[in-house]
């Protein structure tokens, strides 16, 4: 139950991780609703309120009579609290950050963990007294009631966040409840995705036929050959170069793709109608709708090729493919009043009209698991490891016009910048790292004995679990030496390479 939290997302991914399937539902719910879903546990997620602010969300009591095993966490277990007649207090005692807590013996939770531990607080109330039946199990020094269960109701709830990578045993403290708690079984693995969406797949589609539109990206790469594996060469999959890719994208997307997976590629050259379009635009969101409905054009008259080409008279396509990930989905949902603060374009993302049926198998699925079944499928690593790339591709990371020229200097800065941090073994540590080009701005240099007027790129690399925050990775200067060295002497019109030490907020990771 979601309770307005930052980490919602976060705790669902961390249950996964424990090998159990996990789903994010508001906290408005109604619990006989939540009970149809037939869950084996329910989590309280934490919040930003407090619980004695106005229109602070609650906990229905009659929750923890259903016999669910159920865990708080922060605003959750103080909900909890508040709902089973314990104390929430103001004590003026606000935890924030690392904070060591003290944990009982015999406790479900902390069995076999150390009983004094870092967890990862972030509270203003605090709960001074538990519920009665509840054992008080963990304290710290600004939380007398840091942990409580009750064994007997299948009741627990914490106040530090487990879910977070600083609470050093939170995973264990996670996997107790999940596991000892609450008897889910770790049955989520990606063998058995890959069989339950194979058969989900040829459930919904049938004899029909489908296609798939590939950006060169993971998402909807896997998303294809999981509907590969189960229509074979009833789908086609369509590649649409609009010429704002990445060096080697395209041949990539030709030859390992289709290798891995042996599916039908239909590639479409549109590079010249998407730079014609694009001639004179600088707006970014100007870019990004003209990009977009560009997109769809060629996509639409690329599917009306692949029917007529099919063959067999009468036959439509009935059915897109979409690479639609689980948190796509949490926030589309949870989006009401949400500021659109860019026009995201998913390459493949058409509008209702085409009266396509969507398949979408990966609605459930989180990134990291999307990686861990492309390589189930067979996708090469490159593939599946590849950092995320925007559908509107390098043309937003081109500040100013998009013209041939910028497009052709940008790649080959970007490819360096990609090819450094690879053989620096850094791929998967930062979650990518655009590479700007500030087209309309120029600077002076000096190379060989003659001054130059080029242009500078700006490096992005940021970390993040989710792209929805991220903080800018701290690089190793070496690695940025090599890169800053490399693009400006093998790059004629760039003469400086800088840094873009900027979280997100404030800043996106795009830079438009
Ligand atoms: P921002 O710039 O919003 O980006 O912080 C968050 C993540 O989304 C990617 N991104 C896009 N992906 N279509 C996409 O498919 C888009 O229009 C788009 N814009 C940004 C971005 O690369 C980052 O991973």
């Amino acid at each position: 139950m979601d309770f307005g939290a930052q980490y919602a997302q976060l705790i669902a991914r961390r249950v996964r991780e424990c090998h159990v399937y996990s789903e994010i539902v508001p906290s408005t719910m109604p619990v006989g609703e939540m009970l149809a879903k037939n869950p084996k546990a329910i989590i309280l997620s934490g919040g930003p309120s407090s619980v004695y602010a106005d229109g602070a969300p609650q906990a229905p009591a009659e929750l923890f009579e259903t016999g669910v095993p159920t865990f708080g966490i922060c605003y959750g277990f103080q909900a909890m609290t508040q709902a089973l007649g314990g104390t929430v207090a103001r004590t003026g005692l606000s935890e924030f950050g690392r904070t060591e807590i003290e944990v009982g013996t015999d406790t479900l939770l902390f069995d076999g963990l150390p009983a004094v531990q870092n967890v990862w607080m972030s509270h203003g109330d605090s709960v001074t007294e538990a519920p009665s039946g509840f054992r008080a199990t963990g304290t710290t020094a600004g939380a007398p009631v840091a942990a409580f269960e009750n064994r007997e109701r299948g009741l627990y709830g914490v106040q530090f966040h487990p879910e977070v990578m600083h609470s050093e045993h939170g995973q264990a403290v996670l996997r107790h409840f999940l596991y000892d708690a609450a008897g889910c079984r770790p049955t989520w693995t990606m063998v058995n995705i890959v069989d339950e969406q194979v058969e989900r797949i040829r459930a919904q589609v049938g004899s029909k036929r489908v296609i798939c539109g590939l950006s060169g990206g993971v998402d909807s790469a896997v998303a294809g050959a999981l509907v590969q594996r189960a229509v074979g060469d009833r789908l086609t999959c369509v590649f649409v170069d609009h010429g704002l890719l990445r060096k080697g994208e395209a041949e990539q997307v030709e030859k390992d793709f289709v290798a891995a997976t042996g599916a039908a590629l239909k590639v479409v050259d549109a590079q010249e109608r998407f730079l014609a379009a694009l001639a004179g635009v600088s707006e970014p969101e100007e870019k990004r709708k003209i990009i977009g409905r560009e997109f769809i054009r060629v996509f639409e008259q690329a599917a009306r090729e692949v029917v007529a080409e099919s063959g067999a008279a009468g036959e439509e396509v009935e059915f897109l493919v979409q690479g639609t990930l689980y948190p796509d989905v949490v926030e589309s949902g949870g989006g009401t009043g949400t500021a659109n603060i860019k026009s995201h374009h998913n390459v493949g993302g058409l509008p209702d009209d085409l009266q396509f049926t969507l398949v979408e198998p990966l609605r459930e699925l989180f990134k990291d698991e999307v990686r861990r079944v492309g390589e189930e499928l067979g996708l090469p690593p490159e593939m599946v490891w590849r950092q995320p790339f925007p559908g509107p591709g390098l043309g937003i990371r081109i500040i100013g016009e998009v013209t041939r020229e910028r497009l052709d200097v940008l790649r080959e800065a970007d490819a360096i910048a990609r090819q450094e941090l690879s053989r620096a073994g850094l791929d998967r540590d930062i979650w990518q790292c655009p590479v700007v080009l500030l087209a309309d701005v120029r600077s002076v240099g000096v190379q060989g004995d003659g001054r130059t007027y080029g242009h500078p790129v700006v490096l992005r690399p940021v970390s993040s679990e989710d792209a929805m925050t991220a903080d800018w990775s701290r690089l190793p200067y070496d690695v940025l030496a090599t890169i800053s060295n490399r693009i400006t002497n093998e790059v004629r019109e760039i003469n400086r390479v800088t840094l873009d030490v900027t979280s997100k907020p404030p800043g996106t990771i795009e830079w438009e």
